[in-house]
């Protein structure tokens, strides 16, 4: 009998090393190989408090801090700290991105993956691997809830709640 495939959902962050190596377009063109949608992307500037979030298993290790240096981009310089963070949705997402990714380690990694293709280890021993893929149904829903809104995204993929805050400042268009 043949294994059916269930949808998923994935969060895909291209790090600063896929910035700064201009590798952007490349990857979502890798991606594409997947036929999956996005359904969701942004633009932003990692900061500690978000990373020691997704890195949480993480945040006690001695090495924390150069990885904290290489995630937010601050060993790139200013223009370079950011990273593009993006929802991906289709049958068996996860598994097919963390195909086309490669194995976390680029020094592990099939050459012809995008980790073993462009990833390296930096000086410090971190894995400068280029893109971050959800590994699991639970953790891809922990990663887009703590990474996006629910207005964010362009399908109501988990169960949202409305809550009605007084006094809530938002900053609009002037
Ligand atoms: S673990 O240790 O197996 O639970 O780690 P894992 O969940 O696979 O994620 C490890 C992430 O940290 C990044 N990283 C490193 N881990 C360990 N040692 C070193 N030196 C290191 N450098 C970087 C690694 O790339 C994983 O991040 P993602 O974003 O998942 O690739």
């Amino acid at each position: 009998m043949q294994n059916k495939e269930k949808t998923q959902y994935t969060l895909i962050i291209l790090k600063p090393d896929a910035l700064v190596k201009s590798l952007t377009g490349n990857i979502l063109t890798r991606l594409s190989e997947a036929r999956l949608r996005i359904i969701a992307a942004k633009i932003v500037k990692v900061s500690r408090e978000i990373a020691e979030k997704h890195y949480a298993h993480l945040k006690e290790k001695p090495f924390f801090n150069d990885l904290y240096e290489y995630f937010s981009g601050k060993t790139y310089g200013p223009d370079y700290e950011r990273v593009l963070v993006m929802v991906y949705e289709g049958d068996d997402a996860i598994t097919k991105v963390r195909k086309i990714a490669g194995a976390t380690n680029p020094l592990e990694a099939d050459p012809i993956t995008i980790r073993g293709a462009y990833g390296r280890i930096n000086k410090k021993g971190i894995m400068e691997n280029v893109i971050h893929c959800s590994d699991s149904d639970e953790s891809a829903e922990n990663e887009v809830k703590m990474w996006f809104k629910p207005d964010d995204i362009i399908e109501n993929i988990y169960p949202t709640k409305v809550e009605t805050i007084r006094d809530y400042k938002i900053r609009t268009w002037a």
